[in-house]
């Protein structure tokens, strides 16, 4: 398989002239899985099973419980993917922001948007790794860093921090048991688009405890977890509290 540089230069040809535009590795990537239906999801979404209505019906009730009772107005939702159940959290929020590093998935929720008439709804391309979204009350990072090596998650938290939001609401699986197959993989290397868990309590990150957990996973009807995202939770933590640690993380990408 061709093995890319993390910056690649490709010559696009636009309207005669020739334009140079900078893709990175990560783009390339999550372009080619969209564009090949590489994750499961069905017709319903090209953005895994974890985006699909279904595998979301418990998470969406305790999100729109944590939005409304801490005050979220606006949301930044970094690695927004195509899940339809997003629309289902929008009508709880003044503004709703959602960045993709696929192009072509933000067109086509840009065209939702407005066949749904949705209001202070926007959709750009956005990679964290690289660019600062704008201001938020919460900024949304829900299964992406699972498909990001550390270090990239590390420049991601960094312009997250730059950003001067309020809250980080990310992806986490704590207290994976020893047992699980996905244990030893743990916060360990991973190739761009491939999957292994992340624990934030644990190292290299060591985060402080999030100050909130929105449990993220399927429910039987006996109420226990169930599933392939069995474990999975979001963890809000408030930026200013991480912001040393990220910076301490930060440095030591350079050593
Ligand atoms: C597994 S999907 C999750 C989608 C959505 N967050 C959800 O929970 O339904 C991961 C998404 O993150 C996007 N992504 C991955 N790395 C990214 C990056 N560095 N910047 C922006 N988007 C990224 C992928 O293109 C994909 O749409």
């Amino acid at each position: 398989m061709l093995r890319l540089p993390s910056k690649i230069i490709t010559l696009i040809k636009a309207s005669k002239k020739e334009k140079v535009e900078e893709l990175t590795e990560e783009a390339i990537k999550f372009t080619e899985i969209y564009n090949n239906h590489s994750w499961a999801g069905g017709e319903e979404t090209r953005s895994g099973s974890g985006s699909t209505l279904n595998s979301t019906q418990n998470t969406v009730p305790l999100l729109q419980k944590f939005i409304s009772d801490y005050r979220i107005r606006t949301l930044v939702d970094v690695g927004c993917g195509d899940g339809l159940w997003m629309l289902k959290i929008i009508p709880f929020l003044r503004r709703y922001q959602g960045h993709d590093i696929v192009a072509e998935l933000i067109e086509k929720n840009k065209i939702r948007a407005k066949e749904r008439g949705l209001r202070g709804v926007s959709y750009s391309v956005l990679n964290p790794v690289h660019e600062i979204p704008k201001k938020a009350d919460a900024i949304l990072f829900r299964d992406v860093a699972i498909h990001l090596p550390n270090e990239l998650i590390i420049k991601s938290f960094s312009n997250f921090v730059a950003s001067g939001s309020k809250y980080l609401i990310t992806t986490n699986f704590p207290n994976e048991p020893e047992t699980s197959k996905f244990y030893e993989r743990l916060n360990g290397p991973v190739r761009i688009g491939k999957y292994r868990r992340v624990d934030y309590s644990k190292e290299p990150f060591l985060l402080p405890d999030p100050i909130f957990r929105i449990q993220d996973n399927e429910i039987n009807p006996d109420g226990l977890m169930a599933g392939k995202h069995k474990n999975r939770e979001l963890a809000v933590y408030r930026l200013d509290q991480i912001k040393g640690r990220v910076k301490e993380l930060l440095d030591s990408l350079d050593d």
